[in-house]
């Protein structure tokens, strides 16, 4: 039985003072429960204020980003230490904004998910087709190859610890979202992906997040699907009761 684990992608919502408030109040709204995972991802900027705001509680703290390299000469980006030393214990990777806006690629998510894992994190990995390509019936080749690519040279031992996102582009932030059946069908063949690049009992024990305008309203039908194991929230993370509906519907 996989554990099941709600996170919510702030984005680019939030400044640290505002952070620290909305933790507070999905630690009222969530208290007491413990059976599925909880974590928000805010912006590096919040970070240190989220993480005393968290401290303590049964929400944990996710960056939605890291560097491949320990230090130097990357202007902008973000090292797996400067996470640690904040107390971050997740961190997404290659979310399809990241891919779309900023020149990610499966390349550079493989990179950033070895640096992520040798550094101790969970690392949440997002894949996931455009309309086009669902629309030209690649759906299994886009996945495939990200999951392929993205995960190539890890272990099943590494595997086992990652956490993988599908968000099917189209369903971002758009009020459209996968019916259960069609996300069910996308989180199957990510598994049988994850079995052919690891092995079956491995992939039985990864936990595959569906994400794209999920909310209080569609996320217990979602999350009922038996490959479906919990939600990465963009919108409905940042309000404090809608987040923590979407947990309930995880119970
Ligand atoms: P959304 O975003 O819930 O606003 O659609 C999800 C995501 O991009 O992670």
């Amino acid at each position: 039985m996989r554990r099941k684990i709600v996170a919510g992608n702030w984005k680019m919502n939030k400044t640290a003072s505002e952070a620290a408030a909305l933790i507070d109040g999905i630690k009222a709204a969530t208290a007491g429960i413990d059976q599925v995972d909880i974590v928000v991802c805010p912006p590096f900027t919040d970070l240190k204020d989220a993480a005393a705001a968290c401290a303590g509680s049964n929400v944990a703290l996710g960056a939605q980003n890291v560097h491949w390299a320990e230090s130097g000469a990357y202007t902008g980006e973000i090292s797996a230490a400067m996470l640690k030393e904040i107390g971050v214990q997740y961190v997404i990777i290659g979310h399809s904004e990241r891919r779309q806006y900023f020149g990610e690629t499966d390349d550079s998510v493989n990179q950033r998910t070895k640096a992520a894992l040798a550094a101790g994190f969970t690392p949440i990995v997002c894949v996931g087709e455009t309309l086009q390509e669902r629309e030209a019936g690649k759906i299994e080749e886009v996945i495939v190859r990200q999951v392929t690519e993205g995960f190539k040279g890890l272990s099943s031992a590494e595997l086992a610890k990652l956490v993988v996102a599908y968000e099917p582009v189209w369903a971002i932030g758009t009020g459209l979202t996968a019916t259960p059946a069609q996300a069910q069908e996308v989180h199957a063949l990510i598994r049988r992906t994850l079995a052919a690049i690891s092995d079956g009992a491995t992939a039985e024990t990864i936990r595959i997040q569906y994400g794209g305008s999920m909310k209080p309203a569609n996320a217990k039908e979602l999350m009922d699907q038996p490959d479906i194991d919990g939600g990465l929230i963009g919108g409905a993370a940042l309000k404090a009761d809608s987040f923590a509906d979407i947990i309930k519907a995880a119970l």
